[in-house]
């Protein structure tokens, strides 16, 4: 499997299950028709957050469409909206041969993808991530999930969608601290594997331009790492960085931090000790926290209910370097004792 760069607005992701594009640029979301096969029965998800217009605007490229507003935040990852979505797909008549298109942030990337693998035992799905965060992370590359008793993720697929536009129109309109929550994972790529990407973060201002450069840049990566691991038997492990612990805090802060503000959390330990006031630097200018008053003890104890856990060691990834990583397997207690160590 091999990353190739079409045109200078679109990258495809070679996967197992065959290549998809991934445009990336401007005034996308209207003319989705010309991306995605619409000519059909098509069931657009969306949330009560996420303006009206984009998702009517697929709708309005679609032969047959019918847009489902689920309401905002992590909660709709659930059963019960799986099930809810999965009526109203039934409901509306789609057959195998439909589709369902996300039009939306990770988490409706993320219950879409789930429900489309699971329809009729899986049928065509698009997407459309809305946030900075989906864009640079979530809506490509497959994973898929909702929650279960509070812990992330724990029910999913491997389910990779047809194709994926990234309209940086969206961004106009985004919360800031939505805005600085994507950033987190891009700044995440950087530390892992782009030194050039985390001095732009260092030393440009974050406007348009910047971000557009941003998004492509980490998209490169995300891109680059899944076609050469698509199942995280290996390198993408990496995308990883910052999260163990970032879960542990999401799952401790009951929503009132969002999970790239706990990812920004949870690589400060992560990183060796004479980069982490540079790190430090550049989470203050966009805007991420970089402490919080939760107890370490009880956000570790999420660490061991970590689905990627194997038996009693997890892999740990380290930057000591920036733009190099480190995967080191530990024992889960050694990984805690790191933490209270580093915290
Ligand atoms: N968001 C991490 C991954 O796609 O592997």
């Amino acid at each position: 499997m091999n990353l190739s760069k079409k045109t200078s607005g679109a990258l495809t992701l070679k996967s197992s299950v065959g290549p998809y594009d991934i445009q990336i640029g401007r005034g996308l979301i209207c003319r989705a028709g010309e991306f995605f096969n619409l000519n059909r029965r098509v069931v657009i998800v969306t949330d009560e957050g996420v303006p009206k217009e984009y998702a009517e605007a697929v709708l309005k490229a679609a032969k047959c469409g019918t847009v489902i507003t689920l309401p905002e935040g992590e909660g709709t990852k659930s059963f019960k909206y799986l099930e809810l979505l999965l009526t109203k797909m039934l409901e509306f008549g789609l057959t195998r041969t439909d589709c369902a298109v996300a039009v939306g942030g990770g988490v409706i990337g993320d219950l879409t993808g789930f429900a489309a693998a699971s329809y009729m035992r899986g049928i065509d799905f698009y997407n459309v991530p809305t946030t900075l965060l989906s864009q640079v992370d979530s809506s490509v590359g497959g994973k898929c999930a909702i929650n279960l008793s509070g812990a992330k993720n724990t029910v999913g697929a491997f389910y990779q969608p047809k194709s994926v536009i990234c309209d940086l129109d969206t961004l106009k309109t985004l919360d800031k601290r939505l805005v600085s929550e994507g950033l987190a994972e891009a700044l995440k790529m950087a530390l892992t594997s782009d030194e050039e990407l985390f001095s732009i973060f260092e030393n440009e201002e974050i406007g348009d331009a910047v971000l557009e450069k941003i998004v492509a840049r980490s998209l490169k990566i995300k891109l680059d790492v899944v076609c050469n691991d698509e199942k995280e038997s290996g390198i993408r492990k990496i995308l990883n960085f910052g999260h163990t612990f970032g879960h542990g805090i999401e799952a401790e802060s009951f929503g009132k931090l969002y999970h790239g503000e706990c990812v920004a959390l949870g690589m400060i330990p992560m990183i060796s000790r004479d980069l982490r006031s540079r790190l430090i630097n550049v989470l203050k200018k966009l805007d991420l926290p970089t402490k919080v008053d939760i107890d370490t003890e009880k956000a570790l104890s999420h660490v061991i209910n970590d689905k990627k856990a194997d038996g009693d060691k997890i892999s740990a990834i380290f930057v000591d370097k920036i733009g190099k990583y480190e995967i080191r397997k530990m024992k889960i207690t050694d990984f805690c004792d790191h933490i209270r160590n580093n915290v």
